[in-house]
């Protein structure tokens, strides 16, 4: 329709965004940073394993993935039972979730166990009508109509949402950038502080950008490196200090 008539341009005056209708038939709770997440129960093993009491007060990388005996989720949950120590030192547990029936899973880790000589000890939940993957915003039916896509969540100890990362089918994860953000996380968690893209354990953090150059100098003294007023470098401490 030409609306010239009414001497302007129809521009919105607001943000819009035109979700495809049959998006909206999808569209429940979608986790988000800050969310406590929520409990659940599903069948494991012989009992029942339930979400809350097996973090027990522990940090939490929650992952999903498409399909056992497949090659990058073979590689995928070696990567994550390589780094058991790493992640035990941080006080986290991993866990993991697929709609892969529970009988099969068991053959695939014996496989996995022998081909990189490892124990795999953390969880594989097995949720076969994607009940869970569902709720939590595993399935995206764009991309694939049955399977879970490769989806991870960092819960703190309170289990509250930290970080969520979602990776294609076709892509596998790097687990290191994930004990990164865990380390950032911990690094950063009452004082104020972020860390900056690349940042590694040792590495400077830098000042919360709400907060006062003033306060900073105050609390960290000589550490303080002021480049400008939303730049301001906290170097870790020294051996001696
Ligand atoms: C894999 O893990 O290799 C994979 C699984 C599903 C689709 C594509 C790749």
């Amino acid at each position: 329709m030409d609306l010239s008539i009414f001497g302007q341009h129809m521009r919105p005056t607001t943000a819009q965004i035109d979700v495809p209708r049959t998006y909206d038939s999808h569209m429940r709770w979608v986790p988000k940073l800050g969310d406590v997440f929520p409990n659940f129960q599903v069948a494991h093993g012989d009992g029942v394993f339930d979400l809350y009491d097996w973090a027990d007060g522990n940090w939490v990388y929650f992952f999903s993935h498409p399909a056992l005996f497949t090659p990058v989720c073979t590689t995928e949950i070696a990567d994550v039972a390589a780094h058991a120590d790493e992640l035990a030192s941080r006080g986290a547990k991993a866990l993991n979730i697929s709609r892969d029936h529970a009988a099969d899973q068991t053959r695939w880790l014996q496989d996995i166990e022998r081909l990189f000589g490892l124990n795999i000890d953390f969880p594989l939940l097995s949720d076969p009508d994607g009940t869970i993957a569902s709720a939590c915003g595993m399935m995206h039916p764009s991309e694939e109509s049955t399977l879970c896509v490769r989806k991870s969540f960092i819960l703190d100890p309170s289990l509250r949402i930290r970080m969520i990362s979602e990776y294609p089918m076709n892509v596998g994860r790097d687990f290191e950038e994930f004990l990164r953000v865990i380390d950032a996380l911990q690094a950063t968690e009452s004082n104020s502080l972020v860390a900056p893209g690349g940042w590694m354990p040792g590495d400077a953090l830098l000042v919360h950008p709400y907060s006062l150059t003033e306060e900073a100098q105050a609390r960290f003294g000589e550490r303080l490196q002021v480049i400008n007023g939303y730049l301001r470098l906290v170097h870790p401490k020294t051996k001696a200090a």
